[in-house]
C-alpha cells in the first residue's frame, strides 16, 4: 500500500512542571530535535497537553511498525533525560520498562494510529486529553458518529445515512466486539455507557456490504493501571478523527465537546469531573489538578505533510462549555471524598483504599 499514509499519535508523561501540570518547553524541543534526525517520517508535530508530551507523526510504514514505535520510545527516553536533568516531576513515569521490546503498546505510552489512503482533501482532527481515561471518548464519539442531534449529516448527507461500524474493546477481558449503527445503537450503548471498562477503539465507514470499510476514527485504549497492576496515574487518551465528505464535518466532530460531560480522572485519577474543551494555551490543569481538559489540533494533510495546525477549541463559541465545566467542577468539589465525585470503589482498587480496607478487615464484625 505504497500510496498510503499512516498517522501515529503517541503520547507519554515523561516528567512535568509544576507537579503534574504542564510539559517543560525543553522537552518539546528535545523531542522535535530527535524526530528531526530520522528519515523514517514524512512529517511530525510535537506538542503538549497538560503534563503529556504528544508526538504526531506521519509516515509510510503502517500501524504497529517496530521502527516507528522504537523512534517514539527513543524520543520519550531522550525527553526523560532532559526531565531528569531539570528534576521535573515524575521523570520517565510512563515508560514502564527500561528497554523497548518491539511495540509501544502495553509499555506505558498511549497510542492512536491509522493507515489511510489520503483523499483528495484530508482534514483530520487530533484530540488530546489530560487528567482522564480512554473511556472519555465514548460519549463524544457516539455523538459524532451516531447521534443525529449532534451530527446533522447522519440525516442530511446521503453518504452518511447508512451509519458506521463501532469497534468496542473490553479492557478487563481483553476482548473486542463490533456494532453496526444505527441498527444496533441500543446494544452499543449498553457497553459504552460503562466507559471505565468498555471503550470505543475505532469507527469505520460501512462498505457496500454494510461491513467495516474505511477507518474513520481511532482512539488510544491503553490503561496503565491494568498494565502495571497498580495505580500509576490516569491514561490521558488521544484520538484521530477523519472528517468531511461522508464523515462528520469538522464542526460536527467539535460539537460533540460542547457539553462538558463527566469523565473519570482529575485529582489522583480518582474523581469524576467535567471534560473542558480548551485551546492549547489553556491546557494547563491546575485546580485540584484539573478539571480534565481536551484540546484538539486540526490538520489538512497534504501528501503526508501536516502543514499548519489549527487550534480548534481556541474559539469563543466554546466559552459557554468552559463556563459550564467550571460550574460543574465547583459543584462537584463541594462533595469532597464522597461518591459520585470520588470514583466508585471498583475504580479505586489501585489506590490506597484496598490497603485501608485490608488493615481494618478484622475490626468488621457481623451486625447480628
Ligand atoms: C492525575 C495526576 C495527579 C496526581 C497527584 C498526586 O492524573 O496525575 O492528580 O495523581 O498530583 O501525584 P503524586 O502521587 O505523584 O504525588
Ligand atoms: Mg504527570
Ligand atoms: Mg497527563
Amino acid at each position: 500500500m505504497e500510496d498510503n499514509i499512516t498517522i501515529s499519535v503517541i503520547k507519554a508523561d515523561v516528567g512535568s512542571l509544576v507537579g503534574h501540570t504542564i510539559v517543560h518547553p525543553d522537552l518539546i524541543d528535545c523531542a522535535a530535535d530527535k524526530l528531526e534526525e530520522t528519515d523514517l517520517l514524512e512529517d511530525f508535530y510535537v506538542t503538549a497537553v497538560g503534563d503529556d508530551l504528544q508526538l504526531i507523526l506521519t509516515h509510510r510504514h503502517g500501524t504497529d511498525n517496530a521502527e516507528i514505535h522504537q523512534l517514539a520510545w527513543d524520543t520519550f527516553a531522550c525527553a526523560t533525560e532532559v526531565a531528569r536533568d531539570l528534576k521535573l516531576y515524575g521523570a520517565g513515569q510512563d515508560l514502564l520498562s527500561d528497554a523497548f521490546s518491539g511495540n509501544i503498546k502495553g509499555m506505558g505510552p498511549g497510542i492512536a494510529e491509522m493507515e489511510i489512503t489520503e483523499r483528495a482533501s484530508e482534514p483530520i482532527l487530533v484530540f488530546m486529553a489530560d487528567k482522564t481515561e480512554p473511556g472519555a471518548w465514548n460519549l463524544p464519539l457516539y455523538k459524532m458518529f451516531a447521534d443525529p442531534f449532534n451530527t446533522a449529516g447522519l440525516v442530511i448527507d446521503p453518504s452518511m445515512h447508512q451509519g458506521f461500524v463501532f469497534e468496542v474493546h473490553d479492557l478487563v477481558e481483553g476482548k473486542r466486539v463490533r456494532f453496526h449503527t444505527p441498527e444496533e445503537l441500543y446494544d452499543l450503548l449498553v457497553f459504552i455507557g460503562a466507559p471505565s471498562r468498555y471503550v470505543i477503539h475505532s469507527i469505520y465507514r460501512k462498505d457496500e456490504n454494510g461491513e467495516a470499510g474505511d477507518i474513520a476514527a481511532q482512539a488510544s485504549t491503553q490503561r496503565l493501571s491494568l498494565i502495571a497492576g497498580k495505580y500509576v496515574g490516569k491514561d490521558d487518551p488521544v484520538m484521530v478523527v477523519r472528517t468531511q465528505s461522508g464523515l462528520p464535518a469538522v464542526g460536527e466532530a467539535l460539537e460533540a465537546f460542547s457539553h462538558p460531560h463527566l469523565v473519570g480522572g482529575w485529582m489522583r485519577g480518582s474523581h469524576n469531573g467535567p471534560l473542558m474543551p480548551v485551546s492549547l494555551f489553556d491546557a494547563k490543569p491546575s485546580r485540584f489538578d484539573g478539571p480534565p481538559r481536551v484540546a484538539c489540533l486540526g490538520f489538512q494533510l497534504s501528501s503526508g505533510q501536516l502543514n499548519e495546525p489549527q487550534d480548534m477549541f481556541d474559539d469563543v463559541s466554546f466559552d459557554l462549555a468552559r463556563e459550564t465545566a467550571n460550574k460543574i467542577a465547583e459543584y462537584l468539589r463541594r462533595q469532597g471524598p464522597f461518591e459520585p465525585h470520588r470514583l466508585p470503589l471498583g475504580e479505586m482498587e489501585y489506590t490506597a483504599l484496598p490497603e485501608v480496607m485490608k488493615r481494618l478487615e478484622d475490626r468488621f464484625e457481623p451486625i447480628d
